[in-house]
C-alpha cells in the first residue's frame, strides 16, 4: 500500500464536524479523494460505509498532526456519544492513544507531555466507567506487537485496570497512576536509535545501554516539571524483580513498591505477548503460563493471582 498514506477508523471521525484534512477512499489500489476539508462527512455517511464494510478511510501523511489534533480535541466528544457502544469506544480510546503516544515520543517535552495527560485522563475515566466485561473486552482488543507506541499503551490500559483491582477499597487517584503507566518507558526517547532500533539481540554493551532508560525517563519528567510520585516509582522500578534480579538498583520484594510491581508485572506480559526478533510471540495462555511456571519469583504472588483474575 501507498505509504504516503495513513489509515483512520471510521468511528475515530466525528461526523458533521469540521475536519482540518481530508479524507480519501482506497478503491482497488487508487486513493480517491473522498471529501474536501471540512465537508461532507455525516452520519449517514457513515452509516453506509459501515454497512459495505469499509471501516477505514484514509489521509496524507503530512496531514498526521491535523489528525492528532483532532482526536485530541473530540475524544471527549466521542464518549458522550450515545450512538457509539462501550466497544466503539475503547477502539476510540485506543487508536487515540497510540497516535498521542507517537506525538509524545517525536517532541517528549513539556507541552506535549501536558496535552498527554488530558488524553490519559480521558482514558482512565473510560476504563473506570466500564464493567468487568467491557474491561475484558478491552483486554482482548488490544494488539501486541514490537511497536513501543503499543507496548507503552498496553502497560497503561493493562497497568491502570490491574491498579484498579489492587486498590479497590483504597482512595488511590487512577489517574496519577495511568498517567504513571503509559509513561514508563519515556526514558527509551533518550537511547540511541541504533541500539534501541537493533534488529537482533543486543551485545552487553548494547544492553548496559538500554538498562539505562528507567533512570533516563526519571530524568527527563523532572527536568520537564512533570515528575509525580507515581511516575517517579513507575519509570524507575518497572524492571526491578521481586528476587532482586531486576535493574536499575536490583530491588527485592518490599523494597519495591506496589506501582512498580504492578508496572513490571503488565510489562513483561506484554513484552511476552509482542515477541521479539529473536522470540516468537507468545499467546496470553502461553505467556501466563511461563509467568506461572518460569517467572514467578519476578512477581509478587497476590499480584499474579489478580491479575488472572482480572483477564479471566
Ligand atoms: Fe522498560
Amino acid at each position: 500500500m501507498d505509504a504516503s498514506y495513513l489509515p483512520v477508523d471510521i468511528q475515530l471521525l466525528q461526523p458533521d464536524l469540521d475536519k482540518p484534512f481530508r479524507l480519501y477512499l482506497l478503491v482497488g489500489d487508487c486513493f480517491v479523494p473522498y471529501s474536501r476539508q471540512g465537508e461532507g462527512f455525516t452520519e449517514e455517511i457513515r452509516r453506509r460505509l459501515l454497512r459495505e464494510g469499509v471501516r477505514t478511510l484514509h489521509i496524507r501523511q503530512e496531514e498526521k498532526q491535523a489528525l492528532r489534533t483532532y482526536l485530541n480535541r473530540n475524544l471527549q466528544a466521542l464518549l458522550l456519544d450515545d450512538s457509539l457502544t462501550q466497544q466503539e469506544k475503547s477502539r476510540i480510546v485506543y487508536d487515540t492513544c497510540i497516535y498521542q503516544i507517537e506525538t509524545l515520543w517525536e517532541a517528549p517535552e513539556a507541552r506535549q507531555i501536558q496535552e498527554s495527560k488530558d488524553i490519559f485522563r480521558q482514558t482512565v475515566d473510560h476504563v473506570v466507567s466500564s464493567n468487568r466485561d467491557a474491561v475484558r473486552h478491552m483486554i482482548l482488543m488490544i494488539s501486541h506487537d514490537t511497536s513501543i507506541y503499543t507496548h507503552s499503551v498496553n502497560v497503561g490500559l493493562l497497568g491502570t485496570n490491574l491498579a484498579r483491582e489492587i486498590f479497590r477499597d483504597s482512595d488511590r487517584d487512577l489517574h496519577e497512576i495511568g498517567y504513571a503507566m503509559f509513561l514508563h518507558d519515556i526514558g527509551k526517547t533518550k537511547i540511541e536509535g541504533r541500539v534501541l532500533n537493533k534488529p537482533g539481540r543486543l551485545s552487553r554493551s548494547e544492553w548496559e545501554i538500554m538498562k539505562g532508560h528507567p533512570e533516563k525517563g526519571h530524568a527527563l519528567l523532572a527536568e520537564e516539571g512533570h515528575l509525580t510520585r507515581e511516575a517517579s516509582i513507575t519509570t524507575l522500578q518497572h524492571h526491578e524483580r521481586c528476587n532482586g534480579e531486576g535493574y536499575p538498583r536490583g530491588l527485592k520484594g518490599g523494597e519495591i513498591d506496589e506501582l512498580g510491581k504492578i508496572c513490571n508485572l503488565v510489562d513483561s506480559y506484554d513484552a511476552l505477548l509482542a515477541g521479539r526478533v529473536y522470540k516468537p510471540s507468545l499467546s496470553p495462555y502461553q505467556a501466563l503460563k511461563i509467568m506461572k511456571e518460569e517467572m514467578q519469583d519476578h512477581f509478587d504472588r497476590q499480584m499474579f493471582k489478580e491479575f488472572l483474575y482480572m483477564l479471566y
